[in-house]
């Protein structure tokens, strides 16, 4: 299957991808480039061009803790939510598994114990799997329900005096489904106060209100700052003051220690930013200007035949909707889409060109051909309820053409 068609900004006139990425805009390019032309130093030196760059390091930092409503020592920045979610585990969970160096140690000894979510990012779940096949960890998966919402007894259940991390998405990419990640840490410590609970609060940020996130049990959290319209290559880790973490790269005190290496200035700056412009437009308003279009589409969508939606929506964020239409290929809808100039996304889990059946919509009960051929729209500012009727029209008349070649 054709993964997801990227359109230059040009030819797409409606672009309902943002929880691929938010595209960047002008205003912000604009404010950036003007901030990396002052602080283009490394932060790291003690010239007055370097202690420049520092302090816009330092504001971009207090700019993503106002936003998180920690403190500033918590966030840790990096390359993206990819990575931070590496950090979290490899740091608390795959380190400790390599203290177990041979056979009859790992036959012996007590792996460290990790839980995830079915549904989490391939960041999460490619990493523990693999860290399981080299009997780093052992590793459990709690299930979700039909709507894509873990099972809370479930997820309890499987902690156990071994359990040093437990993993668990705040909202999903695919589906927009939010986990009551705040109910679930309280009753994991309560369990077992040795966990350490992380969340990957990527489709979260500026989303849905996260100012309860620093005081809750949750012990870290990861985001990206693409997805709210920054550069991409950049990324924070939110880490509760006390946690502990090994680091995955040597050599530098950046960061505290716990992400040497040079910091990427100009994206930190983006990053700072954007979280900067949230703040000041709070999630409640981001959920009020996209509800509408969400709620418009899923009335087109309910006049299209064929059409199945997965999830709740209304219970998930506000932008998103994930479904499929019994016997049209997702790629048929989707290359219609984009030759209409309207940029949307495969449902299905897409890296590299190669579409595999979305994890997501297998874990809550759909089959192979539903989760290859799921289509995701997830509106913003370039493409909200003034463009549902056009969206919609492209999609039936896609729909006739497919399944009455002789129509249309
Ligand atoms: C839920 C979730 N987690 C992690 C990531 C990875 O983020 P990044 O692109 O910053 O590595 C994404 C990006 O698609 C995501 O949606």
């Amino acid at each position: 299957m054709r993964c997801e068609m990227k359109t230059t900004r040009n030819s797409t006139q409606i672009y309902v991808d943002y929880n691929s990425t938010a595209p960047l805009e002008d205003a912000h390019l604009e404010a950036v480039m003007a901030a990396v032309r002052q602080f283009d130093g490394n932060p790291s030196s003690q010239h007055a061009s370097g202690r420049r760059a520092k302090v816009a390091l330092e504001d971009a930092r207090n700019q993503v803790a106002a936003l998180l409503g920690c403190r500033a020592q918590e966030v840790v920045f990096t390359s993206g939510a990819t990575e931070s979610n590496n950090l979290v585990i490899q740091g608390v969970a795959g380190k400790q598994g390599e203290f177990f160096t041979t056979p009859s140690d790992v036959k012996s000894a007590r792996l460290p114990h990790v839980i995830v979510g079915a549904t989490e990012h391939p960041s999460v779940l490619e990493l523990v799997e693999v860290l399981a096949e080299r009997r780093r960890i052992r590793l459990s998966i709690a299930p979700v329900d039909r709507n894509g919402v873990i099972l809370h007894d479930a997820l309890v259940s499987l902690v156990d005096p071994d359990t040093v991390l437990v993993a668990v998405m705040l909202v999903n990419n695919e589906t927009g489904a939010v986990q009551p990640v705040s109910a679930l840490a309280d009753a994991v410590k309560a369990k077992n106060s040795a966990v350490h609970f992380h969340t990957d609060a990527v489709q979260a940020m500026g989303k849905i209100d996260i100012s309860w996130l620093a005081s809750s049990k949750v012990d870290s959290a990861a985001f990206s700052g693409h997805k709210i319209g920054s550069f991409k290559g950049v990324g924070a880790l939110y880490l509760k003051s006390g946690s502990k973490l090994q680091a995955l790269t040597l050599g530098g005190g950046q960061e505290r220690a716990r992400r040497p290496g040079t910091e990427n200035v100009p994206g930190i700056i983006s990053f700072g930013l954007r979280a900067r412009d949230l703040v000041s437009d709070p999630a409640k308003a981001w959920l009020e200007r996209e509800r509408p279009a969400q709620l418009a589409f899923l009335a087109a969508l309910g006049r299209i035949s064929g059409v199945k939606v997965h999830g709740d929506p209304g219970a998930g964020i506000a932008n998103t909707i994930n479904f499929h239409v019994e016997r049209v290929a997702g790629d048929d809808l989707l290359l219609n889409l984009d030759l209409a100039g309207i940029a949307a996304s495969s449902g299905s889990a897409c890296s590299s060109g190669v579409g595999r059946p979305s994890h997501v919509l297998k874990a809550m009960g759909y089959s192979d051909w539903i989760a290859l051929n799921s289509v995701r729209i997830s509106f913003g500012a370039r493409g909200g309820a003034g463009d549902v009727s056009r969206i919609a029209e492209v999609l039936e008349q896609t729909v006739k053409r497919v399944l009455s070649p002789g129509v249309g």
